[in-house]
C-alpha cells in the first residue's frame, strides 16, 4: 500500500474519534459515563461531519457549483467545517454569527479566509437583524451561492445517521444503555439516535437542553414557552429546526450555564479533557439523568468541540469570576471543611488548668500542634500557643514551671460546625483562634493554613 493509504485530504481524517470513560467527575453516580471526544476532529468539532456531507450532497444535486460561495448562519463550528471543506475544494464562504459567539471562533473563521458578519443575539429569529434572516437574505442576493442551512437542511441529520451512529455502534458493539447529546440543530441526537435505535431497539436516546431554550419544555409539555437568553454556545434554540426529530428522543434533561461552565473546567482539571461548554453541559446532563435511574447505566455522551475556542470565556478566570460562575467556596459549612481536611472526627487535644507551661509545650510537641486550649471547669479559659510563649520564655518573663494560666490568651472564639466558612474567615482575619464545636463537643482548631488548604483543593 505504501503512501496510497494516505491519499486523501484533511477531510479524509474526519471522524473515528475516541471514546473514553470518565474517571473522576462523575463519582457521585454508579452509572458509567463514557465520552466521545469530537474535538479530536481536524477542525476541532463534530460539525465537520455535517459540513462535508452538506457540501457533497449540494454538489451532487447541482446546488453548489465550481467557485461558488457557501453561506451559513452558524454558531461557529459548522463554519469551521464548511471553511475547511471550502479550502480544499476552492469555494468561497460567508458566515453570519450572533454576537454572543466567542471571539476565538470568529477569528478562526476569518483566518480560513471567510467573510464573517456579526449580528445581535437578543432579537427574535424572524427579526430582519437575526442571524437566520441575514444569512437567508445574503444567500438570495449573492450570485452562484449556496445556503447550507444546517437547521433545515436534512443532510445535517443524515451525516450523523451515516457516520456518528455507525461509528459509535462499531466502537462499542452496542454495549451501552443510553446515548446523550446536547441539542442545537438536533442533527446529532436525531441522526445518531435514529441509527442506534435501528440497531439497538432498547437503547435510550436522551437530549440535553439549556434553561431558556424552548425545546425541552415543548418535549415535556407540548407547549411553546417564551425563550430567554443564556450564555452557553451550541445548545438550545428559540425555533424548532427540521433536523430535530422529537420522535427519536426518549427523554430530555435541563441544565444551566453556571453548572455547565464549572463542569467544563473540571473536565480539564480532573480528567485532562479539553472540551467546550456544550461538552460540560452534556456531562452535567448525563449525571442528572443517571441520578433518575434505578439501575446503574452505561451512558455515552458527545463532547462536541474543543476548549481552545473558549480561552477568553470559560477558561478565563476573570470572565468566570465577573459573571458569577465560580463556586463561592466561602459558602461551604465548617463541617464540610473539616471533612475535607480529615479533621474533626476526633476530640480536641486540651489540658487542664492545673498544668504547667512545660506540660503544654510537651503536649504540642507530642501531637505536632501549635495551639492547645486550657480547660477549667469544663470550659475553655484560654489558649496556649507556641508562637506566643516562645519570646516570654526566652526573655525569662515566664518559666516552664509556671501555671498555664500565666500564658493563656483569651483571644479565641467558639464556632458551631454548622456555620459557614465565611464567618471563620472574618475571625481569623481578626487574629482570633477559632475553635469548632460539634454537637456540644469541641472538635478542632481551624487555622488560616487549614483554610488555605481547603480553598486550594476547591479551586479548579
Ligand atoms: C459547540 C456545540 N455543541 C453542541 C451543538 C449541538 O449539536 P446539534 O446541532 O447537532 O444539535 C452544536 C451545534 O451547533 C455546537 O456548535
Amino acid at each position: 500500500m505504501g503512501m496510497e493509504k494516505h491519499n486523501h485530504s484533511i477531510l479524509g481524517i474526519i471522524g473515528n474519534t475516541p471514546i473514553i470513560k470518565l474517571q473522576n467527575v462523575a463519582r457521585e453516580v454508579e452509572s458509567e459515563i463514557y465520552v466521545k471526544l469530537e474535538y479530536m476532529n481536524p477542525g476541532g468539532s463534530i460539525k465537520e461531519r455535517v459540513a462535508v456531507n452538506i457540501i457533497e450532497k449540494a454538489v451532487e444535486r447541482g446546488e453548489l457549483k465550481e467557485g461558488g460561495t457557501i453561506i451559513e448562519g452558524t454558531s461557529g463550528n459548522t463554519g469551521v467545517g464548511l471553511a475547511m471543506s471550502a479550502a480544499v475544494n476552492g469555494y468561497k464562504t460567508i458566515f453570519v454569527l450572533p454576537d454572543k459567539q466567542s471571539q476565538e471562533k470568529i477569528d478562526n473563521l476569518r483566518a480560513f479566509g471567510a467573510k464573517v458578519i456579526v449580528t445581535p443575539t437578543n432579537v427574535a429569529p424572524d427579526d430582519p437583524k437575526s442571524y437566520y434572516s441575514v444569512a437567508k437574505r445574503l444567500a438570495a442576493s449573492t450570485p452562484n451561492s449556496f445556503y447550507a442551512n444546517q437547521y433545515y437542511n436534512m443532510d445535517n441529520q443524515e451525516a450523523h445517521y451515516n457516520s456518528t451512529g455507525p461509528e459509535i455502534f462499531e466502537q462499542t458493539d452496542g454495549d451501552f444503555d443510553v446515548f446523550m447529546a446536547g441539542v442545537g440543530t438536533g442533527g446529532t441526537i436525531s441522526g445518531t439516535g435514529r441509527y442506534l435505535k435501528e440497531k439497538m431497539p432498547d437503547v435510550k436516546i436522551v437530549g440535553v437542553d439549556i434553561e431558556g431554550s424552548i425545546l425541552e419544555p415543548f418535549f415535556r409539555t407540548g407547549k411553546v414557552v417564551e425563550a430567554h437568553s443564556y450564555v452557553l454556545e451550541g445548545i438550545g434554540e428559540d425555533i424548532f429546526p427540521d433536523n430535530l426529530d422529537f420522535g427519536v428522543i426518549d427523554d430530555m434533561v435541563m441544565i444551566e450555564d453556571k453548572e455547565s461552565f464549572i463542569m467544563t473546567r473540571k473536565l480539564l482539571t480532573k480528567e485532562g479533557i479539553y472540551c467546550g461548554g456544550s461538552g460540560g453541559a452534556a456531562v452535567v446532563g448525563a449525571i442528572k439523568y443517571a441520578k433518575t435511574q434505578k439501575e446503574p447505566k452505561k451512558i455515552i455522551v458527545i463532547l462536541p468541540d474543543s476548549g481552545n475556542r473558549y480561552t477568553g470565556k470559560i477558561f478565563n478566570d476573570d470572565w468566570m469570576r465577573d459573571n458569577g460562575y465560580f463556586d463561592n467556596s466561602f459558602n461551604a459549612s465548617i463541617s464540610d471543611v473539616l471533612e475535607h481536611l480529615n479533621k474533626g472526627d476526633k476530640s480536641l487535644i486540651s489540658l487542664g488548668d492545673d498544668k504547667t507551661i512545660g506540660d503544654a509545650v510537651d503536649l504540642m510537641k507530642k501531637y505536632g500542634i501549635s495551639q492547645v486550649p486550657v480547660i477549667s471547669n469544663g470550659e475553655i479559659m484560654g489558649i496556649i500557643s507556641e508562637a506566643k510563649v516562645l519570646r516570654p520564655l526566652f526573655e525569662s518573663q515566664i518559666s516552664l514551671r509556671d501555671n498555664v494560666a500565666v500564658a493563656a490568651e483569651r483571644n479565641f472564639e467558639i464556632i458551631d460546625s454548622h456555620e459557614l466558612l465565611e464567618k471563620v474567615a472574618d475571625k481569623l482575619l481578626d487574629q482570633k483562634t477559632v475553635i469548632v464545636k460539634k454537637d456540644d463537643n469541641l472538635v478542632a482548631i481551624l487555622t488560616d493554613i487549614d483554610i488555605l488548604h481547603y480553598l486550594q483543593c476547591k479551586t479548579f
